[in-house]
Formats: C-alpha cells, structure tokens, sequence
C-alpha cells in the first residue's frame, strides 16, 4: 500500500464487505464469540515478522491477512458477548474512528483540530448538563459562566480518576506541585473502589496505603455509617482527607454505593467527594435510572467513561468537576479554564490533561449521539439496565443457580449452586465455557466468594441467549 488517498480507498473498499460479514455474523449470533490460540501460533498465522520486516501489504493481499485477524478476535457484537464492561459499540463510532485515523489531528491544541477540540468541549458541556453542573442556555456555549462546571476527556476511566485525585489534591495542598506531598494526606473509599484509585494514589505519591477503606456491605457497597468513626480515626492520627470516592457503580457487582449519603457527610466536613461513574453515570441520560445518582449535587468531581455504557469503541472517558475552577487549578496554579483571549478563535486542553498529544476522543460520542440522538442512549440504557432485572427473574426461577443481589445496573452475578459450588468450581466452569468459545462471561468474588458475572451491554442479549448460557453451564457441571 502506497502512501496515498487512492490506496486507502482501494483498501478500504477491499476491506469494507469483510468487515461488515463480520460485524453481521456476529450479530446474528452464529458460530464461537471467542476462538483463543496461543500467541507465538497466532503471530505466525498472521505473519507479523514478515510484515514487519518487509512490509508490502496491499488491496491484493490484505484480505487473507484480515480474515485471521479478524477469525482470532473476541466477537463484541455476538449476542453471547456478556463479559466486561466494554461496550458491543456503536457502528456510529467506527466512523469516528476512521475519519480521525485518515485526518489524525491532536486536537489539544486548538489550532491543531479545531473541529475536534470543539466537539469535545461540546460533549463535555452535554455531559456537565447531564450531571446538573452546566448553567450556559446551550451546550454550544463555551464562555466561562459563573456556575459551570468544567471537564476534559482522557484516554479512559483510570487516568480519570487520577486526574480527579489530583485536581484534589490541588484543593488540599496546592504547594504539593511544586513541592511534593505535604506527606499527611489520605483518601477515604470504598474497600471495593476500582483498583485504578489505589494506583493513582500510589501515581501521585502518597503510597497506596494512604487509602483508608470504608468498610461494605456483604455485598459490597459502601457504609455511609462508618464513614464518621473512620474520618474521626483518621483526623485523630494526624492525617487530612484529600477526597472521599464512591462507586457509581461497583465493577464487580454493578451496585451504587449511596452518593447522597456519601456526600451529605463530605460536605458537612468540607471534604472533596469524587464519585467514580466509569460504568454507572450513564444512568444520568436515563430519566428511569438517574436517580441512582441522586446527591451528585453534593459531589466535586465525578468520571464517565463512554466506552463501557455509551456505546463508542474504546477508548474515551471524562473527567468532570462541578467547579469550574477546579481543572484549572489541577496542573497549574495560574490560568483561566477556556481562555478566549482576542487571538485565539478557540481553546487549548493540553493545560488541564496529563496528556500532552491527545486524539479527538470525543468524536466517538459525537458520532453516536449524532446517530442516535439522547432518545436512543437513554432507550439503550434502559433496555440494558431493565433486561437485567429480567435476567434475574429468569437465573434465580432455575434450581441449579442462585444470584446474591436484584442488580441495580447492567451487571449480574450468579453461581451454579447444584452439586459443587465451591469458588474454584465456579471459575472451573467460567474457564471451560470460554474455552468453548460458545459465550464469553467473567467472574468475581463478592465477599471473598465467587459468582460468575454478566455485563449486558450487548442490545441483542435477549433472555433465550441467557437459558442457553444456563443450559451449557448445566452441561459443562455434569460433563
Ligand atoms: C468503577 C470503575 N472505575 C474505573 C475504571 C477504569 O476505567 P478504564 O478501564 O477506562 O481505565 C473501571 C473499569 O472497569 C471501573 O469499573
């Protein structure tokens, strides 16, 4: 392939009806959602060395190369892909994706894609909508009115969280950026919070151990009643709450931890809630759900990623905070937010993320939104969130399974209790049923036991894809 427009063309001719084969097979359910091979034999399938070392890839050869590829990759749009919390995207999205693979514009910088910059700050402005702390009369509106939040997107949940973290620690400890951790501050959560958080206090420099947990429920969710003698502990050892997280809602279990109690209690004691909506602050597009995040008014800061509920292909997140001022001040003490000094026509991000290049993420949701209109998301997701519920009925109405909780969002745990059930057991049929690639699910422990775990995020996982997982579950017990 030649470094040209045609040649793109030519190959994404080539390359279109394969994938759009794939994309249809697997929708319609047919065949394995996941064949796994060992990786030096799937390297010499591909022939990544050859490619490697003498190129020459074209419209003429590429189709061989695509279908292994294509024959070794996990099917996310099978109705029998049921297991981790990424979505079954939106074609909507892969337009995204390909118009800024062919025009690559890093758009932090605003002369560096305009287009791109401006429809991230849109999307954040819709997104700050959705989570009550955008006050302009349009989402188109950019000017800094009193009262706006602000935001940026991040390439994913986890650096999110650590922009979060230390747009908080700017709060607590503005000197820390220049001179290092006061050495004295923690952060309170849930004993169950995304491992993400404790990577990003051990990123900052506290050190993981300066996580103080708030104990859970047996079913893991955060104690809004210990969270009193834990901070009295805490302020009694000297230490200062830098932020309090909540889960919104649980990795494991999809269960939301009580923002409003959570944030009643930080704002009586003055302290920054961080609420970690990577999977469940979609729920604010759903007028049925949205009332898991009831209290959001009380929060400082809160993250979303897009590509677990909202549909777009890996990989965007936002970080949002309810002061305006707060991304400001996150890695730099001076600077106003969205400058709009005489000269420039637009806004620069690359101040207020860790990333320095950064692509046009947000074109990802635009694509979708601009497909679907809030109507569909807001349809999708109660169509996930509700055809869980249904799940349930039909799991705990079957003898030989039981579910710990009514599931609150789209994720559902269940074991095999007839016979053995041990938590080895458990993860022995998970493993046997993704080696026969026939569904893929996950599994966690809840309470230090074992569960096997659906996420639906698939709009086609209808309850007779879920009697069949059942049923070969029953099968793999009794082989
Ligand atoms: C609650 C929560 N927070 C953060 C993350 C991290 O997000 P990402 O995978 O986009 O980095 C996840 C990922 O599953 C999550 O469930």
């Amino acid at each position: 392939m030649k470094n040209t427009p045609s040649d793109l063309s030519a190959i994404i001719k080539k390359i279109l009806p394969q994938l759009e084969d794939y994309i249809e097979t697997s929708m319609s359910g047919s065949g394995k959602v996941l064949k796994q091979q060992l990786a030096s034999k799937l390297s010499g399938d591909l022939g990544l060395k050859k490619w490697i070392k003498e190129g020459g890839i074209n419209e003429h050869n590429v189709s061989e190369f695509l279908q292994t590829y294509l024959d070794n990759s996990q099917r996310m749009h099978h109705p029998h892909y049921i297991g981790h919390q990424v979505s079954s995207s939106h074609m909507a999205s892969a337009v995204a994706d390909f118009i800024c693979g062919a025009i690559n514009n890093p758009m932090a910088i605003y002369e560096m894609g305009p287009s791109g910059a401006v429809i991230e700050q849109t999307i954040i402005n819709w997104m700050l909508e959705k989570a009550g702390w955008f006050v302009g009369d349009s989402i188109e509106d950019f000017s800094q009115k009193d009262g706006n939040g602000s935001g940026v997107l991040t390439h994913g949940g986890s650096m999110a969280n650590l922009t979060a973290l230390l747009a908080a620690r700017a709060r607590i400890a503005p000197e820390a950026w220049d001179e290092g951790n006061p050495g004295d501050l923690v952060v309170m959560g849930s004993e169950v919070a995304h491992y993400s958080i404790a990577r990003a206090i051990s990123i900052i420099g506290m050190g993981k151990r300066n996580l103080v947990t708030v104990p859970t429920t047996s079913m893991e969710v955060l104690k809004p009643e210990l969270l009193e003698e834990r901070y009295k502990r805490t302020v009694e050892n000297g230490q200062r709450v830098m932020a309090v997280v909540a889960n919104a809602c649980a990795t494991s279990t999809g269960l939301y931890d009580p923002v409003d109690e959570i944030g009643q209690f930080c704002n009586e004691n003055g302290l920054w809630f961080h609420v970690d909506g990577a999977h469940g602050a979609s729920a604010l597009v759903s007028d049925k759900e949205k009332h898991f995040l009831s209290g959001l008014e009380r929060a400082d800061s809160m993250i979303w990623d897009t590509h677990k509920m909202l549909r777009t292909s890996t990989l965007c997140a936002a970080v949002l905070f309810k002061d305006g001022s707060s991304l400001a001040n996150t890695f730099q003490q001076k600077g106003s937010y969205l400058f709009h000094d005489k000269d420039k026509p637009g806004f620069d991000l690359m101040p207020y993320t860790i990333e320095c290049t950064k692509a046009g993420i947000g074109t990802k949701l635009f694509w979708v939104l601009a497909a679907e209109g809030e109507k569909g998301l807001s349809d999708y997701i109660d169509n996930q969130y509700g055809i869980t519920r249904k799940f349930y009925e039909l799991i705990t109405s079957h003898s030989d399974f039981e579910c710990p909780y009514y599931p609150e969002a789209n994720i559902i745990c269940f074991r095999y209790t007839a016979g053995e059930s041990g938590n080895d057991y458990q993860l022995g049929l998970r493993n046997e049923l993704v080696k026969r690639g026939d569904f893929y699910i996950t599994s966690t422990e809840i309470s230090n036991v074992r569960y096997l775990r659906m996420t639906v995020i698939n709009a086609l996982t209808k309850e007779e894809h879920v009697s069949k997982l059942l049923e070969e579950i029953v099968l793999i017990a009794s082989s």
